[in-house]
């Protein structure tokens, strides 16, 4: 191409607003019809049996919603089912247990295929050496691995024995390890001895051995995955320890049946962030669930069983369970996983490994696709990446520039984006275009899907116009949805259902569930959501409690007090502002700054990392003696300050204020 046309080109990209999907990709989408928007609204909630019929069941259910006693919903109500038969047997009886479930890549470049006989095999034979550690049905079983074929294996086998399992991010410290297991009563760790990050090996066992040091109740067992090999870190292995190994060589060829489970039996925890210090324990169910993440995985990422299909979040996020995991493998895909960095050995690494297998759809974050803009377009430039069909990006909001680079530079103009809201409570995707039906519009995620029902509302729960900023809220139950935290109904209904629900009313109308997201809407009824309205940071895509961090600084000693704040960041998203308060006054030096940062990687881990730690002999309050945020958050991102009336002691924001900036430069 000239470089006249292109400068026209990028012009003309620059200022588009709305993109249609081509022709192409419509006529072999797998939903097309744009009645399916009606067709949910007029058949309500008994639509949602589109959702049911895409998986298997041993006993039919006798009711898709019983919402008698909201907001504890229950979906495909008498319903039987397990959820590893669905995403592995179901494939081997019906002729495809040759096709590839899973293609692995290591970050060294070493790869492993299972196809579904393989993955059949796998799940049975660590299904028995779970039960033969004395695992049984209701049992939690944490999952502390990295992005090994061992982690779905593992959390399989313990769908097909009907023991939930609760996934503990690998990046995670210790001690929220100890804080998860314990929370849930877990008594069996699944686990691995290291695992590779821009070259390095990694020892991950010693983390979790200190986290088992950490845990209140006895551990009856814990397996241990080899992946370093030789490169391994010479650990003995404890008492209750075993090698994955020699499990699976002592279980070699054994079978075992698929328990079955009720629809509303539960499927898994998972440990997310919220307002409070404490990690919120998000229950979901075996039928709803499993039923939500295959129907949005077949509608809005279009996946067919002959596709090779991406997702390059890690299993440890929600993402990596419903869209790594469960959707793809329910649908009997190709599902890639790789264990490494996009940028190692070169900045070209997931180009290339799309390339490599032929990647039919690519699923990514926000916060990777900002690094690989200022990487450079010569990057994917080097591949082929004519494969591709369709694009999705989570986590996030995508601004409208990223959204065109990555449909110009990754999808060729050809392959829709689909921007898809969702979270950890929701289970599956919730506001998005569906690619074969909607036209996007960069920078807005879309309609909800066909079902959801969503709205902005202001504070009193009124409807906004559209265009006028307000809080996203959703006012019908879906299938995907958490039941409840673990065993804490309580905080459940106090989180999400009290701001906007009528709670003493047992009519499901009066009952409002609140993500803590604010959004704006269009006159298309197009969703751009604007971020979170807690105490809630999104820091390249992960969710962190500023309660969580702050626990961990007032934790190191020497320091007082301390505020958290998420402050805008280029790459991240946003990135985690501490101030810092010392103990009498005390000078704060390098050496407290570090031991900060140190606290909070040694209680959380990296991710939650401070970019800047500032020094202050006081925080801005209110008279009632509340910090003000806002303020923290303004001066953090050099913004002009917002009203100081109201505190009790203005003055200090300016003195903030020129630290930060003396700090920056
Ligand atoms: C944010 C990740 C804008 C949002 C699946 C939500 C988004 C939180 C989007 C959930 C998006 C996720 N546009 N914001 N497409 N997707 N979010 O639980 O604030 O890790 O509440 O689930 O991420 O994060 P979680």
């Amino acid at each position: 191409m000239s470089d006249e046309n292109q400068v026209e080109l990028e012009a003309r990209l620059e200022e588009q607003e709305v993109f249609e999907p081509s022709e192409e990709f419509v006529a072999q989408a797998n939903v097309s019809d744009p009645d399916i928007y009606e067709e949910f609204e007029e058949n309500w909630p008994q639509s949602w049996e589109r959702a049911a019929e895409m998986i298997d069941w041993d006993e039919s259910y006798d009711e898709v919603l019983d919402d008698s006693n909201p907001p504890f919903y229950k979906w495909f109500t008498g319903g039987k089912l397990n959820a590893s038969y669905n995403c592995v047997d179901r494939h081997v009886e019906n002729g495809d247990k040759n096709r590839v479930a899973i293609k692995w890549e290591g970050e060294h470049g070493e790869t492993r295929t299972y196809t579904y006989q393989d993955l059949y095999r796998e799940v049975n034979e660590f299904a028995a050496a779970l039960r033969a550690q004395g695992v049984e049905e209701d049992d939690v079983v944490t999952l502390y691995m990295p992005m090994v074929p061992e982690l779905p294996i593992a959390m399989l086998a313990c769908a097909r024995i009907g023991a939930p399992h609760s996934v503990v991010f690998a990046g995670f410290s210790a001690e929220a390890l100890a804080t998860r297991m314990n929370s849930a009563d877990s008594r069996c760790l699944v686990t691995c001895d290291g695992y590779y990050r821009r070259g390095d090996a990694l020892d991950h066992l010693d983390k979790a051995n200190e986290g088992l040091d950490g845990v209140d109740h006895g551990v009856d067992s814990v397996v241990v995955v080899d992946r370093l090999g030789e490169d391994g870190f010479d650990h003995e292995l404890r008492g209750n320890q075993h090698d994955w190994d020699d499990l699976m060589a002592e279980h070699a060829g054994e079978r075992v049946e698929p328990v079955e489970r009720d629809a509303e039996d539960m499927l898994f925890l998972m440990y997310t962030s919220g307002t409070t210090g404490q990690p919120k324990g998000v229950k979901h169910t075996t039928g709803g669930y499993l039923s939500y993440a295959t129907w949005t995985s077949h509608a809005v990422l279009d996946i067919e069983k002959e596709d090779t299909y991406w997702c390059s979040a890690d299993i440890g996020w929600i993402t990596g369970h419903s869209y790594i995991v469960y959707g793809p493998l329910a649908l009997g895909t190709t599902t890639v996983m790789y264990e490494g960095t996009p940028d190692f050995p070169n900045r070209d690494r997931l180009w290339d490994i799309i390339e490599k297998y032929a990647v039919d759809i690519f699923y990514t974050a926000p916060t990777a696709i900002r690094a690989f803009m200022k990487w450079g377009s010569r990057f994917p430039e080097q591949h082929d990446l004519s494969s591709l069909r369709l694009l999705g990006t989570v986590g996030e909001p995508i601004n409208p520039r990223a959204w065109k680079w990555y449909y110009k530079h990754i999808g060729n103009e050809e392959c829709p984006v689909v921007d898809t809201w969702w979270q950890t409570e929701t289970g599956g995707m919730m506001v998005t275009t569906l690619p074969g039906v909607c036209d996007m519009k960069p920078g807005s995620a879309g309609p909800p899907l066909p079902g959801i029902d969503a709205q902005i509302v202001d504070t009193s729960g009124t409807e906004v116009d559209a265009g006028r900023a307000g809080y996203l809220t959703v006012n019908k139950p879906w299938p995907g949805m958490l039941r409840t935290l673990y065993k804490n109904d309580e905080r459940f209904v106090q989180e999400y259902w009290q701001e906007y629900s009528d709670v003493n009313s047992d009519d499901s109308d009066d009952w409002v569930y609140f993500p803590e997201d604010g959004a704006k809407v269009d006159d298309d009824g197009y969703i751009t959501v604007l971020g979170r309205v807690d105490d809630v940071i999104n820091v390249s895509g992960h969710r962190l409690g500023t309660m969580e961090i702050e626990s961990a600084i007032v934790g190191v000693e020497g320091v007082a007090e301390a505020a958290v704040v998420g402050a805008n960041h280029e790459l991240k998203g946003e990135a985690v502002y501490a101030y810092v308060i010392t103990e009498d006054g005390a000078e704060g030096g390098e050496e407290l700054r570090g031991r900060i940062i140190e606290g909070v990687e040694d209680a959380i881990g990296p991710i939650a990392r401070p970019e800047e730690v500032v020094f202050t002999p006081e925080l801005p309050k209110t008279r009632s003696g509340k910090i003000m945020r806002r303020l923290l958050e303004d001066v953090a991102n050099g913004e002009e300050l917002g009203n100081t009336s109201t505190l009790r002691n203005p003055e200090i924001v300016d003195t903030i204020a020129r630290q930060v900036e003396q700090q920056r430069n």
